[in-house]
C-alpha cells in the first residue's frame, strides 16, 4: 500500500477505552467495558472493531504527536516483513529482548533492557528488531489478532509481558528509536490517575488480602 494513497486517511479506528464520559463523534468509536474486567478483554474489544490493515494502539493518558511520526511507522510496516513497531514517551523508548536463562530442570525469563535490541533494520537507521516495547505501537491487525490478548484474570495486570512472550517466534517486532507519544500525566481527575497508576503500600496492602477471583 502507497503510505500516499487516500485510504490512508481511514486507516486508523480510534478507540477510547475505559474512559469516563461519553467521547463518541465523528472518526471516533467509544466502546465502554464493565469496570474491573482487566485491560485485555478491553483491547480484544478494541482489535474486533477494526477492520483496517494496521492498529495503532496506545493508553488514554497519550497523545500522538508531530513526533509519533505516524506516516513513516505505516510505511515501515508497509516496506518490511515486520508485523509490529514500537514507539517511546517523550524520550524514553525502552525496547527489550527476552533472554532464558537455567539449566535442564530450572528455567527463567529476563528481559535484556541493555541494548535492548538485536540490531538496526537494514535501511531503517534508528529502528531496531528487538523482542518487546512500550504499549504504544503500530501493529498489523491479522497478526495481531493470531497472537490475541489473553484476558485470563490472572494475566490482567501482566498482560503487556504476556502479548509479548506469546508473540515470541510468531511477530517480528521493531522499535522506533526517534518515535514518540506525549504522556500527559494526571487526567481529569488527579487524584484518581495517581490512585490507580500508583497504588500506595496501604491499597497493596489490602490487595494482599483479598480472596481468589477465580477458583
Ligand atoms: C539448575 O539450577 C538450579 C537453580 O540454580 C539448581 O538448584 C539445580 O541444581 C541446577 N540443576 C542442574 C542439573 O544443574
Ligand atoms: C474518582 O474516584 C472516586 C472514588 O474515590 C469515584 O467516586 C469517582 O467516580 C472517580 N472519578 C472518576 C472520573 O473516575
Amino acid at each position: 500500500m502507497d503510505a500516499t494513497s487516500p485510504n490512508r486517511k481511514s486507516l486508523f479506528l480510534n478507540l477510547v477505552l475505559f474512559a469516563a464520559g461519553s467521547f463518541q463523534s465523528s472518526n471516533v468509536d467509544h466502546y465502554r467495558m464493565p469496570a474491573y474486567k482487566g485491560y485485555f478483554a478491553g483491547r480484544n474489544l478494541g482489535l474486533s472493531q477494526v477492520w483496517t490493515e494496521y492498529f495503532f494502539y496506545m493508553d488514554d493518558d497519550m497523545v500522538i504527536t508531530e513526533t509519533t511520526k505516524m506516516d513513516l511507522l505505516v510505511s515501515f510496516l508497509d516496506k518490511t516483513n515486520f508485523h509490529l513497531v514500537g514507539v517511546g514517551i517523550q524520550d524514553r523508548l525502552s525496547p527489550t529482548t527476552y533472554l532464558a536463562l537455567g539449566n535442564k530442570t530450572h528455567r527463567c525469563i529476563v528481559q535484556k533492557p541493555d541494548p535492548g535490541y538485536y540490531s538496526e533494520v537494514r535501511g531503517f537507521p534508528g529502528i531496531y528488531a528487538n523482542d518487546a516495547v512500550l504499549n504504544i505501537f503500530l501493529a498489523s491487525t491479522n497478526e495481531a489478532k493470531a497472537v490475541g490478548f489473553d484476558p485470563h484474570p490472572l494475566l490482567a495486570r501482566i498482560g503487556h509481558n504476556e502479548f509479548f512472550l506469546s508473540a515470541l517466534g510468531r511477530l517480528r517486532v521493531a522499535a522506533c528509536s526517534f518515535c514518540a507519544v506525549h504522556h500527559v500525566r494526571g487526567g481529569p481527575v488527579p487524584g484518581n490517575y495517581s490512585r490507580y497508576r500508583k497504588p500506595d503500600k496501604r491499597f497493596k496492602a489490602k490487595l494482599e488480602k483479598l480472596q481468589p477471583i477465580y477458583a
